[in-house]
């Protein structure tokens, strides 16, 4: 059968699937142009798609021999998985082999933003740095504080427990239980978010959540970007209304070097890396490539959401 991988992967599972299918991997570093890639599904059986690639109706409506779509991602907010369902496309994604490696860079965020690490690297390279002073680049300590993680799914249970070795009271909300919402905003050092994006929390820490946050506490962001409001964001850190923020995630994704929010103080961003290590990367390709073959054989995908 066709296949189509919207983008080359880490790692040799694209030849498991090239063993079996013919398959077409889109080589450019930047996606495919929308109207290319409408034209390209209209054969295909099988498309891997990555978090940047819009699965939505109208290109399901495109693809008339579409069996499977295997997003390469735990998040599926990019795809229409009720349009896939109501047209019986499994759509696979690629559940926790990236929760440790996602756990791992929201601790490293906690730390890099609360420690001050990315302003004292910049720092030492201006060459600012003339002797130890008391009073440098002071920040606030992880251990011991008290850390909200928001949305207690896999990754945010997982923080938690790396949390209890920097001896954390750690507080969580999440649709299914934990503490109230407002509660964790206002009794947090760090609130970290780890939920997906859905219609509920799209847009979930705005104004009015930030307001209830400490005027000391950091907001870290390895979920979805717009599960936070930029614009009240960037309010909030220009007001001093917060400490800080870092993000891995960003509204908009990329965010454009010239963006507002960049003029921010006290601000850490990455271009979303949550899962960004080779042997993770390699993974989620194994898995991807594991739920194509297996729809396309016409049995379940070891991974699938609808
Ligand atoms: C995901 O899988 O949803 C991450 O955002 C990227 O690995």
């Amino acid at each position: 059968m066709e296949v189509f991988v919207t983008r080359a992967l880490p790692g040799g599972a694209i030849d498991r699937l090239a063993a079996e299918h013919e398959v077409d991997v889109w080589p450019e570093r930047l996606t495919r142009p929308r109207a290319g890639l409408l034209a390209r599904v209209r054969e295909v059986h099988g498309l891997l798609s990555l978090l940047t690639d819009r699965i939505d109706a109208e290109l399901i409506e495109a693809a008339p021999n579409l069996r499977a779509i295997s997003n390469y991602a735990v998040g599926v907010d990019n795809v229409d998985v009720d349009e896939a369902a109501a047209r019986g496309i499994p759509v696979g994604n690629t559940p926790g082999v990236l929760t440790d490696t996602t756990a791992d860079l929201a601790l490293a965020l906690m730390l890099g933003i609360g420690r001050r690490l990315v302003e004292g690297d910049a720092y030492v390279r201006r060459g600012e740095w003339r002797t130890w002073e008391p009073g440098l680049l002071l920040g606030r300590d992880l251990h011991r504080a008290t850390v909200g993680i928001v949305g207690f799914g896999r990754i945010g249970q997982t923080v938690a427990r790396r949390l209890e070795g920097f001896e954390c009271t750690v507080l969580n909300t999440s649709r299914s239980g934990g503490v109230a919402f407002e509660e964790l905003l206002e009794r947090s050092d760090f609130v970290s978010l780890h939920t997906p994006l859905t219609p509920e929390t799209r847009g979930l820490i705005d104004e009015r959540a930030l307001r209830r946050m400490k005027t000391t506490a950091y907001l870290v962001n390895t979920a979805r970007g717009p599960v936070v409001d930029t614009d009240a964001l960037t309010a909030a850190l220009h007001a001093g209304e917060l400490a800080g923020a870092a993000l891995d995630v960003t509204d908009p994704e990329p965010l454009p070097a010239r963006h507002p929010l960049l003029d921010a103080p006290n601000l850490l961003v990455l271009p979303h890396l949550g899962s960004a290590t080779h042997a993770t990367r390699e993974r989620m390709a194994d898995m991807a490539v594991d739920n194509l073959l297996a729809a396309l054989r016409g049995e379940p995908m070891p991974h699938q959401v609808n």
